[in-house]
């Protein structure tokens, strides 16, 4: 199985503002972003992720099929009017949920159309669930969405082939902005994966495209 991270930040990394607004990337980045999707069986997103930004995680922009919408989300907060629980009936979508989540929240979701998954204790378990992805569902391609703590999960558990990162010509600044991946970070640089960069694209709309392969030291 392929696992890709693909996200959009400004020069100064951060993948939002600190109000939440994530709107960075050009029309013509958004659209290489759908096709990464339609060659994708799922895209995985936290749950944070779709509070701040209600996505629909479809392929819009260019013909292709929808994947399957995976949310983290352990306590299975996602609201029953999200675009994704709304549409969950048209368009397969998976919350994978922890033990700490509600026996009634659970039935609420499938009832909405949506399949629960339970995936450990606390926070939901991203090994876990990226191994019932291939081996339950079949997957081959997973591409994760973001934000920066499922980011971290993916990437500390050693779980990234694939990073790609479009950096859009502007500053978000603030402390409290999210960046690229959050997490507890590492006390040395050295204790952290390590990228290959294997291409570069640029977009008319000045940003920059990095394709970094990743090597796997965990
Ligand atoms: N520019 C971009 O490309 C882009 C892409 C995506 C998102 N964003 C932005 O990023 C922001 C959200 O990012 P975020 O870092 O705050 O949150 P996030 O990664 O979207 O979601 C994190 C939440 O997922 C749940 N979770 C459960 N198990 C987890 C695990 N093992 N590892 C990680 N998360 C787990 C936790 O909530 P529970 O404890 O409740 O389960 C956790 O707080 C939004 O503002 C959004 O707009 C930007």
């Amino acid at each position: 199985m392929k696992v890709t991270i693909n996200a959009a930040m400004t020069i100064d990394g951060k993948i939002a503002t600190a109000s939440g607004d994530s709107t960075i990337s050009s029309k013509d980045d958004l659209k290489r972003v759908h096709r990464l999707r339609a060659g994708s069986d799922a895209v995985v997103v936290g749950i944070s992720t779709v509070l701040a930004d209600d996505p629909q995680l479809t392929v819009r922009l260019v013909r292709g099929k929808n994947p399957v919408r995976v949310v983290v989300d352990s306590r299975g907060r996602i609201p029953d009017d999200s675009q994704l629980l709304r549409t969950a009936r048209k368009v397969r979508t998976i919350v994978a949920a922890s033990m700490q989540a509600s026996a009634v929240d659970v039935e609420r979701i499938r009832q909405a159309g949506a399949e629960v998954i339970l995936a450990g204790n606390e926070a939901v378990d991203i090994k876990a669930l990226f191994s019932a992805l291939k081996k339950k569902m079949g997957f081959k391609k997973i591409l994760v969405e973001g934000g920066g703590e499922l980011n971290w999960s993916v990437l500390n558990l050693g779980l990234a082939d694939e990073l790609i990162v479009t950096i859009a010509p502007r500053v978000a600044g603030g402390r409290l902005a999210t960046t690229l991946v959050e997490g507890d970070g590492y006390d040395a640089i050295s204790q952290g994966p390590k990228f290959r960069l294997a291409r570069v694209q640029k977009t008319r709309a000045g940003e920059l495209v990095l394709f970094y392969k990743v090597g796997k030291n965990t």
